[in-house]
């Protein structure tokens, strides 16, 4: 993608983010509508809704020929990566949301023809911004991220991964994933997989591993933790399929390794 278009696009959604974000912020004050979705537990809201609705609106009407993939059903029917394509989840972290009234994020991951360009997450509550542009390193709150460092065992390591993995027992080898919780330093779950990717960009957690993400939930995150020298893979070692559902293991390539051979068999 040309720079300065590139540059030019970024722009719009930064300003977007942040007035989406400051929306958010005043619309939790007031009570509003909690749905369920696949189940009793997969939350969706009026104020998911909205939000995403708001970057379509402006994206359709500034960037007429981008398309859109996002997660309230409110975008295009994507069917191939070809073109310019914004993959939006306007809260990730509902459940957060809902319950904490933080560690939730606005995150948005831009690709052309496949390759990403463009990725921001933004901790709504924490008004945290990470950023990133193809070749052009990573960002939290505009100061640089540091690359990743290939220093670091599993021993020393914290690994985030959703908990649920521990209710997967079909699909896990369960003995290697209790030896990696013995054998790691500690293990986090934060509940928004957006965060939980800015936080293995950031450095704080070293690697974030999951059986089952949606493409609005892992776009931004793979950029941002590319952009640090950071390698994406699904858990079963496949590459990532930007436009389906993927396992999803992100971290620095040396843990990548160690995870895949010692402690990841998927069935
Ligand atoms: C969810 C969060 C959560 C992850 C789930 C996602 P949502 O996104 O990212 O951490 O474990 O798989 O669906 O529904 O809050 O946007
Ligand atoms: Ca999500
Ligand atoms: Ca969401």
């Amino acid at each position: 993608m040309d720079v300065t278009i590139r540059q030019g696009i970024f722009d719009h959604a930064k300003k977007w983010v942040y007035e989406a974000g400051n929306t958010i912020r005043k619309q939790m004050q007031e009570s509003f509508q909690v749905d369920t979705k696949s189940n009793p537990n997969d939350l969706v809201t009026e104020i998911d809704r909205s939000t995403e609705r708001f970057f379509i609106e402006r994206i359709r009407r500034e960037f007429p020929a981008h398309h859109i993939v996002s997660e309230e059903g409110y975008g295009d029917n994507v069917t191939d990566a070809e073109g310019t394509i914004w993959i939006i989840d306007p809260i990730d972290g509902t459940m957060n949301f809902v319950h904490q009234k933080r560690n939730f994020a606005i995150s948005i991951g831009i690709y052309q023809d496949g390759v990403g360009e463009i990725a921001l997450i933004y901790n709504v509550m924490d008004d945290v911004l990470y950023t990133a542009l193809k070749g052009e390193g990573a960002f939290r709150n505009e100061e640089p991220l540091q690359q990743l460092s290939n220093e670091v065992s599993i021993e020393t390591s914290i690994i985030a991964m959703n908990s649920s993995l521990a209710c997967e027992n079909d699909r896990i080898n369960e003995k290697k994933i209790q030896q990696l919780i013995r054998d790691s330093r500690g293990t986090r779950s934060y509940g928004s997989a957006a965060l939980e990717f800015a936080f293995v960009a950031e450095g704080i957690v070293d690697a974030y591993l999951t059986i089952r993400l949606s493409p609005w939930d892992f776009a931004a995150g793979l950029i941002l933790v590319r952009e640090v020298g950071g390698v994406t893979i699904q858990s079963n070692g496949e590459p990532v399929d930007m436009l389906h559902n993927n396992t999803i293991l992100t971290s620095n390539q040396e843990i990548q390794s160690d995870l895949l051979e010692r402690y990841i068999d998927l069935k």
